[in-house]
């Protein structure tokens, strides 16, 4: 009796200091909020999957110039490629809006997918809710007449992503969000203004922010568009203090750098910096490199040829180079407006989803070794074990034998074993410093060959 009564009393407490200390946790400033610490599981997860896919995709057209932002160069700064590209192809009259209905995803199939990128060995996926063209991927009540529900597929392209993906997969759901919308007529204003009306963040990106929220959940917003106004512009700290304290993703939310002209590679959660952000040195802060497997596009591509595609050898070395600095790596593919996902993209997605089978412990859950690259052989980088006494070798390129400079054996009982192989490679230490290892006829591996070494020091 007194057990339990103590029991109520206790946990009332706690709720209280709870609700107190969650609701007042993080201030809408950038020093409170980027003492938040990450959550885990992003870093333990190093793969995620981008996914471009808007009215962008009907072009799907871009010749020196990225597809998602046909409008822009046709016209907000336009580019003779793309004004010829209309005046061949459409009548005179076309507008960009007329796009729209022929955004058809009829052969849209979320839960192929899903399995899609479960096959990838992805941890998560981050769909695009909203490009700069200002049409959303999800009916919102904001956008009258340029969302997915209202025009085009007639679906709810966003809602239904989310729950195959988290139907048949543990993969995390995120979103990408455009602060900014080129053409606007209240973003115009409001710039025109100097920024110093807020109308449009007040009726249109800050109800929408929250809204995809509250209705999908989200475990990842990667903010973009912030480069015109500042972040006191977009009102971005009191969206993330509100995000971080009281949202229904709270614990789990992990968001980027792209609050305002003055955030980027600064404040937020994980910094990116740059797109393509792969600085080959060892990070003090988390960062994820957003790359695309159309070097050329985010958005898909008809006329993207096959040299345009990033091959699985350096695709896998991206994500080596980036987790050996202490990166994630945000792998972008672009679907069609059929709502199909090209096979080109499909097959790079299975390779590395096949090479991960093999190799996944040294990436999942792996650390920065002291080293990232070797110091003398410019094949090789590294990750190391959580809290373990393993180094990870990943070799670009092999023969017979491999010298390594970095690796230095504590005592002769350390091995070197091949991941997906039999155990136990001969090895021997070097006079001057470092390992010679023979690598086995029998080895399997394929692009990337990973050796784990155990027992060895830098
Ligand atoms: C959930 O996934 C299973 C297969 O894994 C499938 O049979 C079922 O139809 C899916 N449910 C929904 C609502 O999509
Ligand atoms: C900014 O956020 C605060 C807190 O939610 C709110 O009171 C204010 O109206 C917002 N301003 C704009 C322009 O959205
Ligand atoms: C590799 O390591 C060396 C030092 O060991 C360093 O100078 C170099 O910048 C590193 N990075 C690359 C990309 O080679």
């Amino acid at each position: 009796m007194f057990y339990n009564k103590f029991a109520k009393f206790v946990a009332v407490l706690c709720c209280v200091c709870f609700q107190e200390t969650c609701t007042e946790e993080y201030k809408p400033n950038w020093a409170s909020l980027d003492a938040r610490p990450l959550p885990t599981w992003y870093d333990k997860s190093k793969i995620g999957v981008f996914i471009h896919w808007g009215v962008f995709s009907v072009p799907s057209f871009g010749d020196g110039f990225l597809g998602e932002w046909f409008w822009q160069f046709w016209k907000g700064q336009p580019r003779p490629v793309a004004v010829e590209f209309m005046k061949k192809n459409y009548p005179p009259n076309f507008q960009y809006a007329d796009f729209a209905p022929m955004f058809t995803a009829e052969l849209y199939d979320p839960n192929h997918w899903a399995d899609v990128l479960k096959a990838s060995g992805a941890k998560y996926v981050v769909l695009t809710s909203k490009h700069h063209e200002g049409y959303t991927n999800w009916p919102s009540i904001n956008s009258w007449n340029w969302n997915s529900m209202d025009v085009g597929p007639n679906r709810d392209l966003v809602g239904d992503l989310a729950k195959a993906i988290r139907n048949r997969t543990s993969i995390r759901f995120g979103l990408y969000h455009s602060l900014y919308e080129w053409f606007n007529p209240l973003y115009l204003k409001d710039k025109k203004n100097m920024y110093t009306t807020q109308d449009f963040v007040r009726t249109k990106t800050m109800p929408e922010l929250y809204d995809i929220v509250r209705r999908y959940k989200p475990e990842v917003i990667f903010s973009d568009g912030q480069w015109e106004a500042d972040s006191s512009y977009w009102n971005s700290t009191h969206f993330l203090a509100w995000l971080y304290n009281s949202s229904p993703v709270k614990q789990t939310i992990v968001t980027n750098d792209r609050w305002g002209k003055d955030t980027l590679c600064k404040h937020g959660g994980y910094l990116t910096c740059r797109d393509h952000y792969n600085p080959g040195v060892l990070q003090k802060r988390k960062f994820e490199n957003a790359m695309t497997i159309d070097k050329g596009s985010w958005g898909f591509r008809r006329n993207a040829e096959l040299a345009d595609y990033i091959t699985i050898q350096d695709l896998l070395q991206e994500l080596v180079t980036t987790i050996s600095c202490g990166g994630n790596l945000l792998i972008n593919i672009g679907p069609t407006k059929s709502g199909t996902i090209a096979p080109i993209y499909e097959e790079r997605l299975r390779q590395m989803g096949q090479w991960l089978q093999m190799n996944g412990e040294a990436v999942y859950g792996s650390k920065p070794w002291k080293y990232q690259n070797d110091t003398t052989n410019p094949h090789v980088w590294y990750t190391a074990k959580q809290g373990g006494d393993v180094v990870y070798a990943f070799l670009f390129q092999w023969s017979q034998s491999v010298t390594l400079r970095s690796p230095l054996a504590s005592s002769s009982s350390a091995t070197v074993d091949l991941l997906g192989g039999k155990p136990s490679l001969v090895w021997m230490p070097l006079k001057e410093k470092g390992v010679k290892i023979e690598i086995p006829a029998w080895s399997n591996a394929k692009w990337v060959m990973v050796l784990r070494l155990t027992g060895f020091a830098g």
